[in-house]
Parts: C-alpha cells; structure tokens; sequence
C-alpha cells in the first residue's frame, strides 16, 4: 500500500542502526514503507564505502518489501548476479558510472529484476532519451550522492518536472524516484514536482523518535 495515494516511500537504511538493522526494517514495514532503499557505495563512485550484497541477504530475510539497490559503484556490472542471489527487486545504476548504460540496463532485467538509471545533479535529462523506454524507474538525485542528511538542492526541482513531463509525454510505466534531503519540510514539494517514490534516510531513521512516529509526520506533511 502507498505511503499516500500515488506515492511511495522507501526508507533508506543508511541511516539505520546498524546494530540492530532487522529491527529497523521490520519497523519501516510495520510503519507502511513501500520498498527498502540500500546505497551501495564503493569509494570510488563516491568517497564513502558502505554496504553490498551480504547486508541486501540480511534485509531480504528481515521483510518482503522490495529492495531498491541503488548502486554508487563503478563498474556496477560486477555486482549484479550477487545482488540478485541476494535478493534485490530493483538495482538502479548512475548514467555517470557507466559508458554502457543501454546494455546494462538490459542486463539487470536479464536477470529478472526491475532496472533503474540514476542522474546526479549535474547530469540533464537527455541522458534519459534514448534508454527512458528500458528503464522501469528514474532516479533523480535531489542532493550530490555519498552522504545522508544532506538539504535537497532546490536547483534538481525543474529538472524533477521536466521529467515527469517526459514520462507522462510517452505514456510509458516509469517510476520516478527521488533521493536526497526528503524530510516533512520537501516531501510534499517532491510530490507536487512529480514523484512517485520518495527516499527516506534521515527523515525515517533518526534515533530521536520511532520509525512509525517519523513515518506518520511525512504523512501528515502531504495533508
Ligand atoms: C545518498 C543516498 C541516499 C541517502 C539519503 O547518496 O543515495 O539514499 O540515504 O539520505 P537523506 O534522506 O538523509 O538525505
Ligand atoms: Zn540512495
């Protein structure tokens, strides 16, 4: 069930207690995520290192949501079949981390899973042209990738609308998905510019509340 009609949230566990991550999963569950984001980053891509396919093994066998992989990494090709055993649903590459975004694409949904291409910042939305009818979702980064708790750029916004006008010009299945200082005070913005799923790190996961009393407030923010 969406967060709301017509949006979908996925928590990032970036900001997750690691110590205690089946709980904080099962919690986002409970609390109506519709999917789970992982960031995996290679420190290369971007400087931090994170986490790949052992960690996406032990989320898959914390919930049955959907587990969107978002892949900072280059070469993301490498990582695919593990992620897959692993249990992910939807791997979503970065156009800037490959020169074969076109058969990259095709090779994730190869392996049955759902495939998404993600733009930095910088990156316009003619990346999207020639491979938006291979993708079942776009990422739009809102903040430059490598940390949480960042404040979305309100630069990516038009960009956000100028997709949304794409997708709906070619009348394709596209999720358009956002990532990146999504808290109470934006989520309603992302929604008025056209998502469809909403990433969630810090506003989901932030040690000073419950994860279903922090999910109820960005609920209560698209009122
Ligand atoms: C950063 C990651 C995000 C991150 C967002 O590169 O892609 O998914 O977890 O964190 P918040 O929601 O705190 O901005
Ligand atoms: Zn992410």
């Amino acid at each position: 069930m969406p967060l709301v009609d017509g949006l979908k949230l996925a928590p990032s566990i970036l900001a997750a207690d690691f110590s205690r991550l089946g709980a904080q999963v099962r919690d986002a569950e409970q609390a109506g995520a519709d999917w789970i984001h992982i960031d995996v980053m290679d420190g290369h891509f971007v400087p931090p290192i994170t986490m790949g396919p052992l960690v996406v093994e032990a989320v898959r066998r914390s919930c049955s949501l959907l587990l969107d992989v978002h892949l900072m990494i280059e070469q993301p090709e490498q990582q695919f079949g593990a992620l897959k055993d692993a249990g992910a649903g939807l791997l979503c590459i970065h156009t800037e981390a490959t020169r074969h975004v076109h058969r990259l694409l095709n090779s994730v949904k190869a392996l049955g899973m759902r495939a998404g291409l993600a733009l930095n910042p910088a990156t316009p939305e003619s990346a999207l042209t020639e491979v938006l009818h291979l993708t079942d979702m776009v990422l739009v980064m809102t903040i430059d990738p490598g940390w949480g708790g960042q404040q979305l750029l309100p630069s990516t916004r038009p960009k956000l609308r100028r997709i949304r006008a794409m997708i709906d010009a070619a009348g394709l299945p596209v999720e358009l998905e956002v990532d990146g200082g999504v808290n109470e005070a934006t989520i309603a913005a992302m929604r008025d510019d056209g998502a469809s799923v909403v990433v969630a790190g810090t506003g989901v996961f932030n040690g000073r509340e419950s994860v279903a009393s922090a999910v109820d407030r960005l609920r209560d923010a698209l009122r």
